[in-house]
């Protein structure tokens, strides 16, 4: 080869390495202006939550005294009224509709509760059984097939074990009311490092080839995965079901308070907020994907406490 040849050649390896190096550059930067954009994301929501929490407070104080105010005088009027046939319709109506306000304002005051700073040590698979077991004997699940995929000794979380129960008992219920009663309701729990789930949940050598699953976390729950270390054990649960799933436009407004598709009366819109609180609290993330079993499914990721002893 001579000279000349050499030098293009030389020159041609060089404008190659110079277009990788740009390249490398480029995708580097859209990733971290992504990951920007999803950390600001992720504040503008905290703060918004932040914000209502304190109006839910503050409205929920405000609301609670003369509610029980109303609730004392409705009683007495009731006592009053003795045997008068015309007042009993109205008098249910009023204590009706006082109950209504009463359990929205708890809720509120429930969702702007400050969080317990030292939680327990809490095994969320016994957690989950009492749960189906509680629903169960309420009454719930009569038509409901119950798919219990939750390993044993998935490990402890530290939380408040009150507040895991009561959101779970919130999804479970969720699921039970998309279903109007009748379907399936999946509960999984499984322990995986948190490198495993930055390439999304793995299709099943099951799944027909047309499914159109989104197995990728929200770009929320990404932003978390990325701030976990890559050998970090997680606790992953999933309450799945087969209702009608939730549409795309509201997977993320499902978590914000009083957003509710239930008619006046059934729903607060307060559950999964305080679903979302108590799973960030615990420093783990909530998202909705859809289900395989054809309805909604709700993916928690909770960081795991390690070693597992002095866990109940
Ligand atoms: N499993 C599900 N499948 C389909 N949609 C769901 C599911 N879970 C929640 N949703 C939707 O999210 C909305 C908000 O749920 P959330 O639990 O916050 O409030 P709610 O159930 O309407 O009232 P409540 O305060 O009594 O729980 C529901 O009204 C429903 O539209
Ligand atoms: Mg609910």
């Amino acid at each position: 080869m001579s000279i000349p040849q050499v030098l293009v050649l030389l020159g041609l390896g060089v404008v190659a390495v110079l277009a990788i190096v740009a390249r490398v550059r480029a995708t580097e930067r859209a990733r971290a202006n992504a990951a920007i954009a999803s950390a600001r994301e992720t504040i503008a929501r905290t703060e918004r939550l932040a914000t209502t929490g304190r109006l839910a407070a503050g409205i929920a104080h405000e609301v609670g005294n003369p509610l029980s105010a109303i609730a004392s005088y409705a009683h007495v009027v009731r006592l009053r009224a003795g045997d008068a046939p015309a007042l009993h319709e109205p008098l249910d109506a009023l204590e009706r509709e006082v109950a209504r306000i009463d359990r929205i304002v708890r809720g509120l005051l429930d969702y702007a509760r400050p969080r317990r700073a030292t939680p327990d040590a809490v095994r969320v698979d016994r957690i989950l059984d009492e749960v189906v077991r509680l629903v169960r004997d309420q009454g719930h699940l009569r038509r409901v097939d119950v798919t219990w995929d939750v390993e044993p000794h998935t490990g402890g979380v530290r939380a408040d074990r009150h507040d895991l129960e009561q959101a779970f008992v919130n999804l479970v219920l969720n699921a039970v009311d998309a279903m109007a009663g009748v379907g399936t309701l999946v509960l999984r729990a499984r322990t995986l490092a948190a490198d495993a789930l930055s390439v999304a949940d793995p299709r099943r050598r099951d799944d027909a080839t047309s499914a159109t699953f989104v197995h990728a976390p929200s770009a929320r729950a990404t932003t978390w995965l990325a701030r976990q270390a890559p050998s970090g054990r997680v606790l992953q649960v999933v309450v799945a079901d087969s209702g009608p799933g939730v549409p795309p436009q509201h997977v993320e407004r499902i978590f914000e308070p009083f957003f509710s598709t239930k008619v006046p009366g059934r729903g607060t819109g307060l559950g999964l907020a305080l679903v979302a609180q108590t799973v960030e609290s615990l420093g783990g993330t909530i998202w909705v994907q859809p289900a395989r079993e054809g309805g909604a499914a709700f993916v928690l990721l909770l960081p795991l406490e390690m070693p597992l002893a002095g866990t109940d």
